[in-house]
């Protein structure tokens, strides 16, 4: 956010699944800046280390059978979308998917 601005949070049910939004007034995004802000090691921060948290964010969305769209204008802000899938599930079920994560296979 370049130092100023304020983060706010905000979910709600949307088709199919929920809608969780991180939205900031901070000093948004060039267009350059934009087209490859979900690319690895990509980053801005004057030390150059960084870059790992929106890809790492896509990767789980991802996994998570949803999606993930970023807005933002230089000077104005920043707004992350995450459209996440609504999963109804049995109480105690574990899916396989789950199970290999948790035996580690
Ligand atoms: N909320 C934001 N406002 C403005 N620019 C952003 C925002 N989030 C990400 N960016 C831009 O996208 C780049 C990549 O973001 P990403 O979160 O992947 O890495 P990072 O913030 O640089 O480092 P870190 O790995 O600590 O998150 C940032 O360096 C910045 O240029
Ligand atoms: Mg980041």
């Amino acid at each position: 956010m370049g130092g100023k601005g304020i983060v706010g949070i905000d979910a709600r049910l949307a088709q199919d699944g929920i809608e969780v939004r991180v939205l900031d007034d901070g000093v948004g995004m060039s267009r350059e800046t934009l087209a490859q802000a979900f690319d690895p090691f990509f980053t801005t921060k004057t030390d150059g280390l960084g870059g790992i948290g929106l890809p790492m964010v896509q990767r789980f969305v991802r996994d998570a059978g949803g999606t993930i769209t970023i807005e933002s204008e230089p000077d104005i802000g920043t707004t992350v979308a995450l459209r996440l899938p609504a999963v109804a599930r049995a109480a105690g079920e574990v899916t396989s998917e789950h199970s290999q994560d948790e035996s580690g296979r």
